[in-house]
């Protein structure tokens, strides 16, 4: 089943909650949460504060992007400010293992991501260990760049190698995805579809209706 994940990165701020409801009632299963921390990208985003307060807005899978080094230090926070998913980028982790075995200690789904100039490969050992492959499709930082094509062929590469072992975890696939592009990425084996500036700037009921 391919599910959306609408990036609250591109919602109006100062009507927040109405967003999170908007996405809620259009169906998506999952919120993006965008975590940026002006160091392991240029921007800053929101936090924890944030999360906190729109978590008892809403039922849906909250998925959190975070975009931070040291992810590992936040961990408990984030599981307990109401993360289901949470995912790290490889980039960003020296001890990769632990700081996956230590999200899922905390009982949420672990997700691991990978810039598109991270190599496929980088993933071969942690595999077996997540419950979801990001490829970044749009180098990470700001919303509404456009796709950079050759990660298509990275999600091809990462559903051949989950499927020749075997695996189940799921793909997501993030930056500038939009409804001319979405076919191509579901199509290459992305199962989640994040959409920011595709949904807040058009309309969210056409995506949802169109793909989930
Ligand atoms: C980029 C973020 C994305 C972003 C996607 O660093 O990780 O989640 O919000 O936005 P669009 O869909 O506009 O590219
Ligand atoms: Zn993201």
């Amino acid at each position: 089943m391919k599910c959306l994940s609408p990036s609250l990165l591109s919602a109006d701020f100062a009507v927040l909650g109405d967003q999170v409801a908007l996405i809620d009632e259009a169906g998506a299963q999952y919120v993006h949460i965008d975590v940026m921390d002006g160091v392991f990208v240029p921007s800053i985003s929101f936090g924890l504060p944030v999360i906190r307060s729109i978590r008892p807005l809403t039922e849906r899978i909250f998925d959190v992007h975070l975009m931070i080094t040291e992810p590992d230090r936040y961990i408990d926070e984030f599981a307990e400010a109401g993360a289901d998913l949470l995912t790290v980028h490889a980039e960003a982790c020296t001890h990769l293992d632990r700081t996956v075995q230590r999200i899922k200690e905390k009982g949420i789904l672990a997700g691991v991501a990978i810039n598109p100039a991270t190599p496929v490969e980088t993933l071969s050992c942690i595999l077996g260990e997540v419950d979801m492959v990001l490829v970044m499709s749009v180098n990470p930082g700001f919303g509404g760049q456009k796709l950079i094509p050759y990660t298509v062929d990275k999600i091809r590469q990462v559903r051949s190698l989950l499927n020749r072992r075997g695996l189940k975890a799921d793909i997501e696939v993030d930056g500038g995805v939009t409804l001319e592009n979405v076919d191509q990425v579901t199509q290459a084996g992305a199962n989640i579809i994040v959409a920011g500036s595709a949904v807040f700037n058009g309309d969210v009921r056409e995506i949802g209706r169109a793909h989930v």
